[in-house]
Formats: structure tokens, C-alpha cells, sequence
């Protein structure tokens, strides 16, 4: 069964000028593509989308983060992406990160991670609602599905 997830390329990541690098290696890894827009992020909409995280000591710190400038927000297709997603990015910061993951290979932050993914398929379907209406998404077919096979 396929799967989605949303990916966000964050204010640092846009900034950076790494979002065709990043769009670039789940493309080539066979994920497909299913919906994307450049945006600002509202602090309704960043609130909601990190309610999970509401008392934490970084809640604060990572909304305003998230609305520091626009992000690429996207939703993304494969069989068990979720997990797939989360390796390809890596450890939450750059600073421990392995190399060869987005994180591990872009940043040494340890406060910026230049990428959102969801980390489960309850959070991936809550977040792709918040994010994107169902209008904006596009279901399609590779030409042929045995190359990812
Ligand atoms: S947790 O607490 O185990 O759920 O943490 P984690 O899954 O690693 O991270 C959840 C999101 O919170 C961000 N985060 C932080 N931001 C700022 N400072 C600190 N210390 C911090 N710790 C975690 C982390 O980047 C995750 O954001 P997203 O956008 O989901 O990647």
C-alpha cells in the first residue's frame, strides 16, 4: 500500500537555496510527488501543526522558526516512505547527524534542520489535512512501476 507523507523544506533550507537539492534526492531515491506549494507560514497554522510539541521548552522557539520565511511544503508517495523519508533526513540535528543523510550532509546547526518529516502515519495523514486540501494533491501513475520495484 502507498503511502504519503508531508516534507517541508524549512526558512534555512529555502535561504540556503537547498530545496531543488533536496526535492532532487527524493526524486531520485523513486518517491513520488503528489502535491507542493511555496508559501509563508501563518502562527495558526505552524501552532497546529507542532500541537504535539505545545509545552516543551523548544514549542516557542520552533514556531517562530517555522513563519521565520517562506517554505517549500510538499507531499511525497512510496511504499513505507515514512520511514524511508525519516533515514534520508536524518538525526533531528545537523550537528549529529550521519553524513550522506540531508541533515548529516547540509547542516551543523542545532537549532535549524532545514527539512519537516512526518513520523508516523497517524501524524503524516493529521499534517497532509492541515497543509494541503485534498484539491491540491494529484494522484498519477509512474510510466513504469517496475522500476521501483
Ligand atoms: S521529540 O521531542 O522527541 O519529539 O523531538 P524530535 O522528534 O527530535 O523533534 C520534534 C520537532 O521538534 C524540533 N526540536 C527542536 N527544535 C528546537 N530546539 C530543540 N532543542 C528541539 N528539539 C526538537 C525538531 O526539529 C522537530 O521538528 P520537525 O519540524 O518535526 O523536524
Amino acid at each position: 500500500m502507498s503511502e504519503r507523507t508531508l516534507i517541508v523544506v524549512k526558512p534555512d533550507g529555502v535561504q540556503r537555496g537547498l530545496a531543488g537539492e533536496i526535492i532532487s534526492r527524493f526524486e531520485r531515491k523513486g518517491f513520488k510527488l503528489a502535491g507542493s506549494k511555496f508559501m509563508r507560514v501563518s502562527e495558526e497554522l505552524a501552532r497546529k501543526h507542532y500541537q504535539v510539541h505545545e509545552g516543551k521548552y523548544f514549542y516557542d522557539r520552533l514556531v517562530r522558526y517555522i513563519c521565520s520565511g517562506p517554505v517549500l511544503a510538499m507531499v511525497w508517495e512510496a511504499e513505507g516512505i515514512i520511514a524511508m523519508s525519516r533515514k534520508m533526513m536524518g538525526a533531528t540535528f545537523g550537528y549529529d547527524a550521519e553524513p550522506g543523510t540531508i541533515r548529516g550532509d547540509y547542516s551543523c546547526s542545532k537549532g535549524n534542520n532545514l527539512v519537516h518529516g512526518s513520523d508516523s502515519v497517524e501524524s503524516a495523514e493529521f499534517e497532509i489535512g492541515l497543509w494541503f486540501d485534498e484539491g491540491e494533491l494529484v494522484s498519477w501513475e509512474p510510466a513504469n512501476e517496475h522500476w521501483l520495484r
